[in-house]
């Protein structure tokens, strides 16, 4: 259901956030790791726009009506799918990515229900994203 599993989402980010500090750089060389195309694409990204990309992606967990039809993850997708030619398995790589960092960082203090946490939020934003109309790759 909506929304369950923010606690788990909120609080592993928080210690996260104490133990390793800012997890733009970490998420970003991830990432890259894991898509060289999205490197190539993100080529003239500073790490403040990296930022704020991933606080919009924050905003996703937070916030479930921007995963309404129509709302902000619609739009999103419009333009990066259709402007930067971002691909459905760029989105793949990159939650991945930012799973592999909040799990990395919480280190001995992740528990399955954080787990189960991510997991289910990401999968609501990928099924999103793979079920969008602008998606070619898939
Ligand atoms: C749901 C996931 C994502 C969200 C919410 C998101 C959001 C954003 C936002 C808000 C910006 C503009 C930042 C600013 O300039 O203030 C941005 C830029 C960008 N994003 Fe994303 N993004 C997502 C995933 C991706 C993915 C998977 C890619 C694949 C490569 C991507 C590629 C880009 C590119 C190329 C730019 C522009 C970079 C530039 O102007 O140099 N994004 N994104």
């Amino acid at each position: 259901m909506p929304g369950d599993g923010l606690v788990e989402i909120e609080n592993t980010l928080e210690i996260c956030a104490e133990n390793i500090g800012d997890i733009v750089p970490e998420v970003y060389e991830r990432f890259f790791a894991l898509s060289p195309e999205a490197k190539v694409l993100m080529g003239h990204a500073d790490e403040f726009m990296c930022g704020r990309m991933l606080n919009e992606v924050l905003t996703l967990f937070l916030n479930q009506e921007h995963l309404a039809p129509g709302a902000y993850l619609d739009w999103e997708l419009d333009n990066h799918l259709l402007a930067y030619q971002a691909t459905s398995k760029m989105y793949d790589a990159f939650f991945q990515a930012l799973i592999e960092t909040v799990r990395g960082g919480v280190g001995d203090a992740w528990t399955q229900a954080d787990e189960l946490a991510w997991n289910n939020a990401v999968s609501l934003i990928l099924n999103h994203v793979h079920a969008h109309p602008a998606v070619k790759d898939t």
